[in-house]
């Protein structure tokens, strides 16, 4: 990785495949779009694709320029490379209902709306296929079983892809979130600003623990700045709401964090739950947010047992480590360990079990809506607050 010049300006990473994608329509070629969408076969698309375009639209998945057509789709699920052998682990496809793919052939154009008729994008279908749900299922999932809220998602897909690059006319509104949607361009912009040149990328569904702040912290050791980027895409119905999650790193980096050393930003994937096959994901999407590295901790991206605890990190092993450009950086199980007196990992702790504190993801959710504070070793007092809050809430029906 080329990280300085001739005359020693730094360089950030350069996003996957070499250049950022920007599919985003403006001026006339945009007014042209709007007024031809009208006379276009219409899908309407749910919240996951809604994203997936949105992802395609910032470059947030460059080298993508829109749902994958046969060829990508198929490398990628049996071999986790695009056609043209870049590292790429998760399909991003437009699955439709049969009788609507019938109706549309190679070489149309098909206008995407969103559930509230908002116009999106136009796709420039160039291929179109039917699928094989159960080999994505465990190819990319490591299961066909449908509880895996993955699998789930896949399984109530339409059956035929159409693949072909978008022109988007929209990006999905949203009404949450505005000054952290930073697309990759900004964030770029922001770390050039700073003279960042490694940056880590923290990607996390859930509100701050201090398992997260400690690897955080180690990887701001060695780096020039931390990137935090929640995900705040859909995700399964028991995760903590996006809102109350950004609460909690709002909190937390204000009172704990250098903040000129954090830039916080939104991630507006949906969570497939793919464990291994996801964290490369999540590596490449911050690679083109202009991360060099990115932390991967135990059971990235993981649900119930589906997955080892550390086999999120052995799948990089299947990659050349200059094609995925960039580096992960791999944590073992943290915890606070009180005869330590502080953060620590099996790596850098010779203490046993009792000395660690440690809780299930199931113990925390009980303690929290029953009003209970976990310890601080565990769960900031500031966080435990806002949980403590968002669950009372969530029980008045308020909604979390
Ligand atoms: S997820 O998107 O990967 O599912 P989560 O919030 O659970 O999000 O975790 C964020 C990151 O922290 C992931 O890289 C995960 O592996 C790591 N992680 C979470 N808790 C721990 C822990 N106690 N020890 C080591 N890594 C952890
Ligand atoms: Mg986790």
């Amino acid at each position: 990785m080329k990280l300085t010049d001739s005359t020693n300006v730094p360089h950030l990473i350069e996003p996957h495949g070499g250049r950022l994608v920007n599919r985003v329509l403006e001026g006339a070629a945009r007014s042209e779009a709007l007024a031809r969408a009208a006379s276009l076969p219409k899908i309407t698309v749910g919240e996951w694709e809604a994203s997936d375009i949105e992802l395609i639209a910032v470059g947030a998945v460059s080298p993508l320029e829109g749902f994958m057509t046969y060829d990508d789709y198929t490398a990628v699920v049996n071999g986790m490379h695009l056609s043209d052998g870049l590292p790429w682990t998760i399909p991003i496809t437009l699955a439709v209902e049969e009788a609507f793919a019938s109706a549309v052939k190679e070489g149309d154009d098909v206008a995407i709306y969103d559930m509230a008729g908002t116009l999106l994008a136009i796709l420039h279908v160039r291929s179109k296929f039917r699928y094989h749900k159960a080999n994505e299922a465990v190819r990319v999932y490591g299961t066909d079983d449908d509880h895996h809220p993955g699998v789930a998602a896949l399984l109530k897909r339409g059956d035929v892809a159409l693949g072909g690059p978008l022109d988007v006319v929209n990006l999905p509104p949203h009404a949450d979130f505005q000054h952290y949607r930073l697309t990759p361009t900004q964030t770029r912009e922001i770390f050039r600003k700073r003279g960042w040149r490694r940056v880590v990328g923290f990607q996390t569904r859930n509100p701050i623990h201090r398992a997260h702040e400690y690897m955080q912290k180690v990887a701001m050791e060695i780096t020039d700045g931390l990137f935090l980027h929640p995900l705040v895409g859909k995700t399964k119905d028991d995760d903590v709401s996006a809102d109350l999650r950004m609460r909690t790193y709002e909190v937390i980096v204000e009172k704990y964090y250098p903040r000129e050393r954090v830039v916080i930003g939104v991630n507006p994937a949906a969570m497939r739950y793919a464990g291994p096959r996801e964290a490369v994901f999540h590596a490449l999407i911050r690679k083109n947010y202009g991360c060099s590295h990115f932390i991967v901790g135990r059971d990235h991206a993981g649900v119930g047992n589906y997955y080892g605890t550390f086999d999120a990190h052995y799948i990089f092993d299947n990659f050349d480590p200059q094609a995925i450009g960039i580096t992960p950086l791999f944590f073992d199980y943290t915890f606070y360990c009180r005869a330590c007196g502080n953060m620590a990992s099996v790596k850098t702790c010779p203490h046993s079990k009792e000395n660690h504190v440690t809780l299930s993801g199931t113990k925390v959710r009980e303690m929290l809506s029953a009003g209970v504070m976990p310890p601080p070793e565990f769960t900031r007092p500031e966080v435990a607050q806002i949980l403590i809050e968002g669950y009372a809430a969530a029980q008045r029906g308020a909604g979390i």
